[in-house]
């Protein structure tokens, strides 16, 4: 019998930690590893975000404030999802909370009970399945297929949905495969849904800003508005403000639903950092220009990166349209002899033993429920990009 709760151990911790956390003891260790495994942008928080926070420093804003947000930043969100998705959220309507990690966990802890169904696409962001199981629910994976471009299609979707269903979580971009849904594919996703009413969406547009060569950004309530009363619309400044340490997510719900995680986070952490929140208005309220010019840079390096891999012995790799993730395929590689002389049985054993001979940090796709692949963050300096491209297409070539 373990003193710890049957909750806590359904769940582990995040591998994409895992890997950073080997790739360091690498690095400790005296070897030079480039690490392609973390989920935030390389860029520097904006000057104009950053002085936002020191000003409210100097004002005292250093209080606790309302649970679920200043009203200044409710404001300045309400805003963001008018201009930019054409969505009308009242300020009642928005919770905001330490990252967009704790308003999902908020979202799914008020309203999942055990043995409630969510359906998942594959490869999924990790922390959807772990949040699912520790609310003792059933996450139902949908695996998406390279040829579709890792997009879930209607059919997959209509397969996953039982009268136990309780959420679609959906997210494009998305993490880690960097696929977007088109206007058209979201119609598809919603089409669907539109014919189970029971079934609520949680959308999850948090590189919604992070996408290339002119595609265009849409999400569920705005495709399709009779959805409006059960879609949950989650985003948040880390991503696109280059804000990842901040921590401020938010999100637009049905006013009960808001109330509910308000109620749940004034029971665990109360409100989001002050002075990141006066940070987050300033992310919101003032100039983006910056955005266009950061994925100026992310868009070169996955053109890059992708022509790499693609020339990689055993590698395929989809171009995909957004966030800053690649997901190559190492198929070509399984059943090979590494350099170690042990067989590549499973994508864990391609990235170990990448990281071991080589020096690149990478996440096995298992870990995102699909494989056998490898998730790449090209949110990292091009030059260390293009050695890690040279290193893999050297691993895969001695391949035998
Ligand atoms: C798909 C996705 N959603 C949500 C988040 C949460 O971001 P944060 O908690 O920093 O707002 C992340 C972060 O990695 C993500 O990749």
């Amino acid at each position: 019998m373990s003193f710890l709760a049957a909750s806590i151990q359904r769940i582990k911790p995040s591998a994409t930690i895992a890997v950073t956390d080997k790739a360091r003891a690498l690095k400790e260790a005296g070897r030079d590893v480039i690490g392609l495994g973390a989920g935030e942008p390389d860029f520097d928080t904006p000057d104009n975000i950053k002085e936002a926070a020191i000003k409210a420093i100097r004002a005292g804003k250093t209080k606790y404030t309302n649970v679920d947000g200043i009203p200044e930043l409710k404001a300045a969100i309400a805003r963001k999802f008018k201009r930019e998705n054409g969505l009308d959220y009242k300020p009642s309507q928005i919770s905001v909370g330490t990252g967009g990690k704790q308003v999902l966990f908020n979202a799914l802890a008020a309203t999942l009970d055990p043995g409630d169904e969510v359906v998942v696409p594959a490869p999924y962001w990790v922390s959807y399945y772990d949040i699912v199981m520790l609310a003792g629910a059933v996450p139902v994976v949908v695996q998406t297929r390279m040829e579709d471009g890792f997009k879930m299609t209607a059919k997959m979707l209509e397969k996953a949905i039982t009268p136990k269903t309780k959420w679609l979580i959906f997210n494009s971009p998305s993490n880690p495969s960097g696929a977007a849904y088109s206007r058209a594919e979201v119609k598809a996703v919603t089409d669907v849904l539109v014919r189970h009413p029971h079934v609520w969406v949680l959308s999850d547009d948090m590189y919604e800003h992070l996408v290339y060569d002119d595609f265009v950004f849409t999400t569920p309530a705005q495709v399709e508005p009779s959805l409006y009363e059960r879609t949950v619309t989650l985003n948040g400044v880390s991503k696109a403000y280059c804000m990842t340490g901040w921590r401020i997510g938010y999100a637009g719900a049905p006013e009960f639903l808001v109330k509910a995680m308000a109620t749940l986070q004034s029971q665990s952490t109360t409100n989001p950092n002050t002075i990141a929140q006066w940070a987050a208005v300033e992310a919101l309220n003032g100039p983006q220009d910056f955005i266009a010019r950061n994925n100026a840079v992310f868009k070169e390096r996955r053109d890059l990166i992708v022509g790499m891999l693609n020339q990689a012995n055993g590698i395929a790799c989809p171009k995909p349209e957004g966030a800053f993730y690649v997901y190559p395929s190492c198929a070509g590689a399984i059943g090979k002899k590494g350099p170690s002389g042990k067989t590549i049985k499973t994508d864990e054993d391609f990235v170990v033993e990448l990281l071991e001979a080589e020096g690149v940090a990478v996440v096995q796709g298992s870990a995102f429920g699909l494989g056998p692949a490898f998730r790449i963050s090209y949110a990292t300096a091009t030059s260390a990009l293009e050695e890690a491209g040279r290193r893999i297409q050297r691993f895969c070539g001695n391949l035998r």
